[in-house]
């Protein structure tokens, strides 16, 4: 089963307006031929501005999170219709900094997860285990209640129309990377689990990798059988370095 490749920027809470656009007109421009799909989560101010340089190219726009309502007395949240305004492909939904610093939990997740369904947003599920539970051997299990959270109020089928993305906590921004077996053996429990519900989806679902995956080693990890592409924090700050974890991409 060929899926095809996905690479997606995370910019978290960085830049300006003007390197916003500076940035996705460097990736843009740079971009070659088509080997992948390729997107950038935005921090939402910049959603306007950006979606004006990605117009008629192939990098698709994101956020990095979407209300877990529809719309209402929600101060300071973004809804999934706000969103879609702006052309939003994409959606993170659970990237661990919410979880950890935001108090996103597993149910506000899934009613995340939802929401940006509702809207035709692709939401990009993010997993993964802090190094605490790595080393208990917790692992899978933190894995397993993580997405039983979105597929008990969503479906299994709902993973028709999502991503998603194994963040190891303990690689994020650490600049310590999980070694592509490391990767792919979390990658293909993964696939194993949603198989165990359905085969088809389970062929067909895009499983990024996230954490400290960087051009000098994203080609390792992006051959491995069930690591479908990235989803990429610091290396994707700059056009060149994303770019070339873009084309690390195994044709
Ligand atoms: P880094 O690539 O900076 O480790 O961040 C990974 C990440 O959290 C992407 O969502």
């Amino acid at each position: 089963m060929m899926r095809r490749s996905l690479v997606i920027g995370n910019w978290k809470m960085n830049g300006t307006r003007a390197s916003a656009e500076s940035l996705a007109q460097g990736i843009i421009a740079g971009l070659g031929a088509d080997i992948g799909d390729i997107a950038v989560c935005v921090p939402y101010v910049y959603l306007s501005s950006v979606a004006e340089v990605v117009k008629g190219s192939r990098l698709a726009l994101g956020s990095q999170n979407v209300a877990d309502k529809a719309s209402g007395a929600y101060t300071g949240e973004i809804s999934a219709t706000m969103l879609k305004e702006f052309n939003c492909q994409y959606a993170l939904v659970g990237h661990s900094e919410r979880r950890s610093y935001y108090g996103d939990t597993d149910a506000s997740v899934a009613a995340r997860f939802v929401q940006a369904q509702t809207q035709g947003i692709i939401p990009v599920l993010c997993v993964g285990e802090t190094l605490e539970q790595r080393e208990e051997d917790q692992t899978f299990a933190v894995i397993d209640q993580q997405l039983n959270a979105v597929i008990d109020s969503a479906g299994i089928a709902a993973f028709n129309n999502a991503v998603i993305a194994y963040e190891p906590v303990w690689a994020i921004g650490t600049g310590k990377t999980a070694s592509d077996e490391q990767a792919q053996e979390v990658h293909h429990y993964i696939r194993q689990f949603i198989a165990a519900k359905d085969q088809a989806i389970a062929d067909k679902v895009q499983i990024l990798y996230g954490g400290s995956a960087k051009p000098d080693n994203a080609k390792g990890l992006f051959a491995m059988p069930d690591i479908d592409g990235g989803l990429i924090g610091g290396a994707s700050l700059d056009a060149e370095s994303f770019l070339a974890v873009y084309h690390s991409i195994s044709e």
